[in-house]
């Protein structure tokens, strides 16, 4: 009973947690979470997406939080899992997660930043980016770090989106003006464009958040830093693979800044 009060103790020590994980013993670590039981509701709804057989399969968590997936992707056989995370709160709560779960030799947990995974120096066969990309100032910079540095195969990606969910047809080419007029395309202001919505204040109380695309926004995102859409299991969640990368015959400079410098 001793156990189990100090680990009580060490979860609320960490509150307030993201992420709802059942640690055993009744002790749960967001039980008046404001999305129910997050993320394992939502997992239950599009996991079916994911091979449930990872065994031999490395993983790549970003912005793990407090290693609900990383966790169940060992749970799925994964050879190894290692979660990332910006902020050292979420970073303590995987541990203490993971440790209470008896994942504490089999999953790493690492204070990295999205921005800087070539420091990795090694590809993973999924890549998880689940939740990062809306609270990222540079969301392509990011698309473009993980496919050029990180992602060997698989990328399940979700991000919040806003507006229209509907996909319209956009052309190869933008004219300034529409043939024979000096009119504009007015197509730009439909609702099924691909757009970022910009948030310059708070959303939902959170200055975190940055972007909010709409879902032809993601799409052509996902694919402008060379990923193919395999699965579209929930309205904001992707499953994506790796792709040759668009425009490339430009000069890598054209498509990863991270190279520096813009094509001659
Ligand atoms: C909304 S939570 C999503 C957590 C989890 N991936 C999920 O889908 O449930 C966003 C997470 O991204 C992390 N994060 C934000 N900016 C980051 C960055 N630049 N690099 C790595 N992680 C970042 C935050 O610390 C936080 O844990």
């Amino acid at each position: 009973m001793a156990d189990r009060e100090s680990l009580r103790e060490r979860v609320s020590a960490l509150a307030p947690w993201f992420h709802n994980i059942d640690l055993g013993q009744g002790i749960v670590t967001a039980p008046e979470h404001f999305l129910g039981d997050y993320p394992a509701t939502k997992f239950g709804e599009f996991g079916a997406c994911l091979p449930t057989d990872l065994s031999g399969m490395t993983v790549l968590d970003i912005g793990c939080n407090a290693g609900f997936y990383s966790m169940e992707m060992k749970r799925r056989g994964a050879a190894r899992v290692l979660g990332i995370d910006w902020d050292e709160r979420y970073l303590a709560q995987a541990r203490l997660a993971a440790d209470a779960l008896g994942y504490a030799d089999s999953v790493e947990f690492r204070r990295l930043s999205v921005y800087d995974v070539a420091a990795l120096g090694e590809r993973f066969d999924l890549v998880i980016f689940m939740g990062v990309l809306y609270h990222l100032r540079h969301p392509l910079l990011a698309l473009d770090l993980i496919r050029e540095h990180v992602a060997r195969d698989l990328m399940l990606f979700q991000t919040m989106q806003q507006g229209s969910t509907e996909v319209g047809e956009v052309p190869e080419d933008h004219p300034f003006y529409l043939p024979g007029t000096w009119t504009p395309p007015s197509y730009f202001d439909d609702a099924t464009y691909p757009k970022m919505h910009f948030i310059e204040k708070r959303f939902a109380g959170d200055w975190t958040n940055w972007w909010a695309p709409n879902r032809a926004g993601s799409e052509a995102m996902l694919r402008a830093a060379g990923f193919a859409i395999e699965a579209h299991p929930q309205n904001d969640v992707y499953l994506c693979r790796v792709a040759p990368v668009p425009y490339a015959e430009w000069g890598p400079a054209a498509v990863y800044p991270s190279k520096g410098g813009m094509p001659a």
